[in-house]
Parts: structure tokens; sequence; C-alpha cells
């Protein structure tokens, strides 16, 4: 291989698989000083070289600790979903949020009866800033619509990780677990009816289970609220990525979609 190509493989593999700009971007560099030295004199001894200085850098990640209780508070204190997505915005204890583009929040319609929970962007979404846009989300809104509900109408939607990890690798749990803090209160201030886990990452972490999604799927769960006391019914089902992997598991998938659709017009009928 030349050495040109192993470098484009190289950067691919780090996650630089695309290009969205005319020009390139070093987003971890540190910003360049704001006015430059004046030379030395030419008889003063030679100046050390001096490291970047800290608080000019964006600074490295906080220490997990520490960022999961920055999580934590932050969450806490939104009152409104507005609130919970400037405070996220404001967040810089996931590292992933250096080397992404946007921070994915949510999309669809806050305060629906039905919200999906999915794993992390990919680079469509990190480019578009919306989660779920790209081939497993024109999927996932088809299959849907088999059952009625439209994205700009019936559900919200959203995913345990806010930024896209590099190369669309699994996010870890480290990643996952700080941003938990955020996708629960972002569920209890959507307030759904019901909750969709879309594959083990979601399922998982916000069951707080190891059990597969073979097995957590195709029934009734309880997500609990925490420091609430408060349960929403809840259903883990494939990821539409897996979908389009294993195209033969959307028959399991369908039976999946009308227990949701079942559920959410017997819930209908009980309030009339
Ligand atoms: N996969 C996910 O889990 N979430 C997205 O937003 C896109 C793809």
């Amino acid at each position: 291989m030349s050495k040109d190509l192993a470098t484009l493989a190289w950067l691919v593999e780090m996650g630089a698989d695309e290009a969205i700009g005319d020009q390139p971007v070093d987003r971890l560099a540190p910003p360049p000083p704001a006015t430059p030295k004046p030379p030395a004199p030419p008889d003063a001894p030679a100046a050390p070289a001096l490291l970047p200085v800290a608080a000019a850098s964006p600074g490295p990640p906080l220490p997990s600790a520490q960022a999961a209780a920055s999580a934590e508070a932050l969450a806490a204190a939104a009152r409104s979903l507005d609130e919970l997505e400037v405070a996220l915005r404001g967040f810089d204890g996931c590292a992933l949020k250096a080397t992404a583009t946007s921070t994915v929040f949510a999309d669809g319609v806050p305060g629906s009866r039905l919200m999906l929970v999915g794993e992390a962007p990919g680079a469509d979404e990190d480019r578009l800033g919306r989660p779920f846009v790209g081939v497993s989300g024109q999927l996932l809104d088809t299959m849907l619509r088999w059952i009625g509900l439209e994205r700009a109408r019936d559900f919200y939607i959203a995913n345990v990780v806010y930024w896209r990890p590099p190369g669309n690798r699994q996010p870890t749990t480290a990643e996952i677990s700080i941003c938990l803090p955020f996708i629960r209160r972002q569920i209890e201030l959507a307030k759904p009816e019901i909750l969709v886990f879309l594959g083990n990452s979601a399922a998982q972490a916000l069951l707080g289970t190891t059990g597969g999604i073979g097995r957590l799927r195709g029934r009734w769960l309880a997500y609990r609220i925490p420091g609430t006391g408060g349960e929403l019914q809840a259903m883990a089902t494939f990821h539409p990525a897996y979908l389009l992997r294993s195209p033969a598991q959307k028959r399991e998938s369908w039976r999946d979609l009308l227990m949701i659709k079942n559920k959410l017009s017997d819930r209908a009928n009980e309030l009339k």
C-alpha cells in the first residue's frame, strides 16, 4: 500500500471518513495565541520553548467521576427539555464531543406518547445534528409508518449517547454512563407513555441489565424513572441497523411493532 493510501486508511479508521467542509479543521489543536510575541532582542538569551497554556486549549476531558457528577447535577437542574438541551450542549465531560461535529439531542415531537431511544449518532446524524436521519433512520421511519406513526406528528426520538463515536464504533460503557443522566432526565421531562429501546446499548443502559436484545425484545418491561418511584412501560426491539444486515429478523420486529400499536390504542381507549 502506498504511503498516501495508508494515511487515508488510518484516517478512516480514526473516524475521519468524510469531508464536511472546504478546508480541513483540526478540532483538537489549541487556539493560536491572541497576539504574536515580539521577537526577543538579539542579545537576550533564547527563551525556553513554551508548552501550550492549558487554559487556552479546550483542555483534557474531565476525569470520569467528575464528569459523571457534573452530568448528574446539570441534568437534575434542567426544568424543561429546552433547558436540558442547553445544559447538554455546554457539557464537556464526554470525550466524544471533541471529535464530533454536532451534539445530537433529539428529533420528532417532544411530549409524544411514544419515545424511542437508540445508541449513538452515525455520520449522517453527526453532519445534520438530528438522530436517525441516515439509512437506518429511514428504515425505522418506514417501519413506524406501517403502524400509522409519523416522526413529524407521533413520536420523539433520541439516543443514549449524544455524540458520534469515531468511525461509528460502538460507544464504550464509560461513554454511555457519562451520558446516562441526560437521557434519563430527557425521558423524565418528555413524559412518554411508552418507551422503545432500539438495540442492545439503549436497552441494557436504561434497564440496567446485561441481557441481550434477543431475550429482552418482544415483551413489556418496566423502566423505572430514577428518584420518582414512577415507571414507564417499555419495549426493547432490534436496532434498524441490525435489520439492514439481517432482514429476516424484520418478522420479529413487526410483532414488536404490533404490540406497540396495540398498547397505544388500548391506553387511548382506557382514557375515553
Ligand atoms: N443509530 C443510532 O443508534 N442512532 C442514530 O441516531 C443513528 C443511527
